[in-house]
C-alpha cells in the first residue's frame, strides 16, 4: 500500500488568535506537515473555542480565521492531502458536543486543570461562564466526531484528550450494550469473506492476548476499508476487537510530539501574551533588528567575556536552525570568547530570515488570491462534514434518536 496509512485518522485543531509565529510553526505546524503525508488528517481552525475566552469582542475574528488559513497553506498543509477546515462551518461538532454534555459529570469539567489556571491567568475577563467550563467538552466532540485515532497536541492538552477518553468511554458503556451482541458480531464478521474474517480474528486475538497496539490499528484499518459494511456493523466489529459492546466512538491518544523549545526574543517561551516573537511573515528588516537585540548570556557583558551557551535563548534557536558545524563553532567560540554574540547570531539570521520569506512569498500568493484560499477551505469543510455525518448518524442509531 503506498501513500497515507489508509483511514488512520488524525485531527488536531488551533485557535484563531492572530498571526502565526516560529513558536507556532516549530511547535505545532511542522509536525501536522509530516503527519499530513502519513495519516489521514483533519486540521480545523478552532474559532468557537476562540469564543470561549474572547468572546467579548468578536471584531477580528474572521480576519485572524482567514489569516491562520493563510498561514497554514504557506506553511505547508497540503489541501490535496489533508482536509482543512473551519469549525463552526461544520454544525455537527455542535450537536455532538450538546449529546455529549447529556452525559459528562460537572466533576470531570471542573477538575481539568486548566480550568482554574486560565481563569487565574486570565482574570480580566469574565471566565464563569458555561462555555468557558464545558471548552474541554467541545474538544472532546471535535476529536469524537471524526473517531480520530491520534491527536497531535502539547503537553498542556494532555488532559483535554484524556478527558475525552473518558467521555467516550461512558458514551460507549451507555448507549453501546446491544441485546444479541455476540450473535450480530459474528454474522458481521462472516460478512468479511473468508480469508478477512479469519485476518480479523487473528488480528483480534493478538491484540486482546498479547496486547499488540498494532494488530489492533490493522484490524481497524481492515473494517474500515471494507466499503460494504454498514454502519452498525462497522460499530459492532470496532467494539468487538477491544470489549464485549459496539464502540461508536473510539477512544483516542495523545500523539506527543518532542516539542523543541522555542525561546522568544527576552528568553521566555515564544508567545504572543509575551509580546517576544517573530511572526511567520515578519518582513526581513524587521526580524534583523529583533535579533540582533535579543537576550544572550548575561555574563558576556563585554566582548571579552566569556559566555555560556546553556544560559542563552540565542544557542536555543541554533539547536533548532544550524548545522552541527555551527553548533560547535558557538559552543566553543562563546565559552572563550573567541567570537562576540553578533557574530554568533549572524548564521541564525541568515537561516530565520530565508525561512520566513519563503513562507511570506507563499503567504503573499494567497493573499492575493483570497477566493483561492475560500475555495480550499470550503472544500475541507465539504469534506469534514461528510466524515462528521457518518458519526453523527452511528451516535444517533446508538441513542435510538435516528427517526425522521
Ligand atoms: N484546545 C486547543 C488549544 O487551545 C485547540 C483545539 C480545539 C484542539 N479542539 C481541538 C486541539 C481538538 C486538538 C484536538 O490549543
Ligand atoms: Fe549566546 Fe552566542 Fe553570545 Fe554565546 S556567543 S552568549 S551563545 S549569543
Amino acid at each position: 500500500m503506498s501513500g497515507p496509512v489508509q483511514n488512520r485518522r488524525v485531527l488536531s485543531g488551533m485557535r484563531p488568535t492572530g498571526e502565526l509565529h516560529l513558536g507556532n510553526y516549530h511547535g505545532a505546524l511542522k509536525n501536522w506537515i509530516e503527519l499530513q503525508y502519513q495519516f489521514e488528517c483533519y486540521f480545523f481552525i478552532a474559532d468557537w473555542h476562540a469564543l470561549t475566552t474572547g468572546y467579548a469582542d468578536t471584531s477580528r475574528l474572521e480576519e485572524h480565521v482567514w489569516s491562520m488559513a493563510i498561514d497554514w497553506l504557506a506553511a505547508g498543509l497540503n489541501p490535496s492531502v489533508a482536509t482543512l477546515f473551519i469549525q463552526s462551518k461544520v454544525p455537527e461538532h455542535a450537536e455532538l458536543h450538546l449529546l455529549l454534555s447529556m452525559i459528562t459529570p460537572l466533576g470531570w469539567l471542573e477538575r481539568v486543570p486548566s480550568y482554574k489556571d486560565q481563569q487565574e491567568q486570565l482574570a480580566d475577563r469574565d471566565l464563569g461562564t458555561y462555555g468557558f467550563l464545558g471548552y474541554p467538552l467541545l474538544q472532546s466532540a471535535d476529536i469524537l466526531l471524526y473517531r480520530a485515532e491520534f491527536v497531535p497536541v502539547g503537553e498542556d492538552q494532555v488532559a483535554h484528550v484524556e478527558i475525552t477518553r473518558e467521555v467516550a468511554r461512558r458514551f460507549n458503556h451507555i448507549y453501546g450494550r446491544e441485546a444479541e451482541f455476540e450473535q450480530k458480531v459474528e454474522k458481521a464478521i462472516k460478512s468479511l469473506g473468508s480469508r478477512n474474517a479469519a485476518l480479523y480474528r487473528s488480528l483480534r486475538k493478538e491484540f486482546q492476548e498479547k496486547g499488540v497496539t498494532e494488530a489492533l490499528a490493522k484490524a481497524r484499518a481492515l473494517v474500515e476499508s471494507n466499503a460494504r459494511l454498514t454502519v452498525a456493523d462497522r460499530d459492532r466489529l470496532f467494539g468487538f476487537l477491544e470489549g464485549t459492546g459496539i464502540a461508536i466512538l473510539p477512544e483516542p491518544d495523545a500523539l506527543l510530539t518532542a516539542t523543541p523549545k522555542v525561546p522568544g526574543l527576552d528568553g521566555r517561551k515564544m508567545s504572543k501574551s509575551y509580546g517576544n516573537t517573530i511572526g511567520l511573515r515578519e518582513d526581513a528588516d524587521s526580524i534583523v533588528r529583533k535579533l540582533k537585540t535579543m537576550q544572550t548570556d548575561p555574563a558576556r557583558v563585554r566582548r571579552s567575556d566569556p559566555g555560556d551557551p546553556d544560559k542563552c535563548p540565542v544557542w536555543d534557536l541554533h539547536k533548532l536552525y544550524s548545522s552541527e558545524e555551527t553548533r560547535a563553532w558557538v559552543q566553543s567560540g562563546c565559552r572563550s570568547a573567541a567570537i562576540g554574540c553578533l557574530e554568533c547570531k549572524a548564521p541564525l539570521i541568515e537561516k530565520i530570515v530565508a525561512e520566513v520569506s519563503a513562507i511570506s512569498k507563499r503567504a503573499a500568493e494567497f493573499e492575493e488570491n483570497p477566493e483561492l484560499v475560500r475555495g480550499i477551505i470550503a472544500e475541507g469543510c465539504e469534506r469534514a462534514r461528510a466524515a462528521a455525518r457518518d458519526t453523527l448518524d452511528a451516535v444517533r442509531q446508538a441513542m435510538a434518536m435516528n427517526y425522521r
